[in-house]
């Protein structure tokens, strides 16, 4: 497709506004990990406060594999979804059992572990180790069916393989982080949802049909499960 010519637009602009957020400081896998398994629940705003406390009281996969279950649910009170962080536990005991308490860098092996889909696996895999992986969350598939013009139902698992399928595709080498980070970027603060997207002010919007066409209260499209 025509996405390739985002790429660099996209590239240049995430490098030039993106927040300064804790998570995009030292972004090792397990910072990554931790910030994306928050973010999936937990408005950005509030999860900083909790990362901070988080990775000061939990450093290492090591601590949060050993972490006395109290300790861990207070940690995590308020953020709701529990299993999440049960989940977490459990990933950190694989790693220290079959990864010697290294985080794998491979998608594949990341995504073995507990509680890791292919959105966290992608994430950790370009933020963390730069590999060229798709992050495909809503924000991304919001941006890539208005850049699309593409009337398909988001909350089809096909829709987002495909749109996976087509972003492995275009993903820089070189720059996959930035890249991937763009996506989610542009989705929070540009290419927003219901009416209200800041066209005038997105890096793509001469590639974006819905942009041209004035779709974009139409698209995405988002069918009731
Ligand atoms: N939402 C999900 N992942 C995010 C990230 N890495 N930065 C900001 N918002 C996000």
């Amino acid at each position: 497709e025509d996405l390739v010519k985002i790429v660099q637009p996209l590239v240049d602009w995430y490098r030039e506004n993106k927040r300064d957020l804790p998570w995009r400081h030292n972004p090792d896998a397990y910072r990554v990990w931790i910030s994306e398994i928050m973010l999936q629940q937990t408005r950005v705003e509030a999860v900083k406060g909790y990362y901070d406390r988080f990775l000061k009281a939990l450093p290492t996969v090591k601590d949060l594999a050993e972490a006395e279950e109290d300790k861990l649910l207070k940690l995590w009170e308020g953020l709701g979804y529990y299993n999440r962080v049960r989940n977490m536990q459990k990933a950190a005991q694989q790693i220290m059992v079959d990864h010697e308490g290294i985080f794998p860098d491979t998608y594949e092996e990341i995504l073995q572990l507990k509680g890791i889909g292919n959105y966290t696996a992608g994430a950790i895999s370009a933020f963390a180790y730069g590999i060229p992986k798709p992050a495909v969350d809503g924000n991304v598939l919001r941006v890539i069916s208005r850049i699309t013009g593409s009337y398909e139902d988001i909350m089809k698992q096909s829709v987002r393989k495909k749109i996976e399928n087509t972003l492995e595709q275009v993903i820089p080498s070189d720059a996959a982080s930035d890249f991937n980070q763009g996506l989610i970027e542009l989705g929070a603060i540009v290419c927003v949802p219901n009416g209200e997207p800041k066209c005038e002010e997105c890096p793509v919007k001469e590639y974006c049909i819905a942009c041209k066409e004035n779709l974009t209260t139409e698209i995405p499209v988002k069918k009731k499960a």
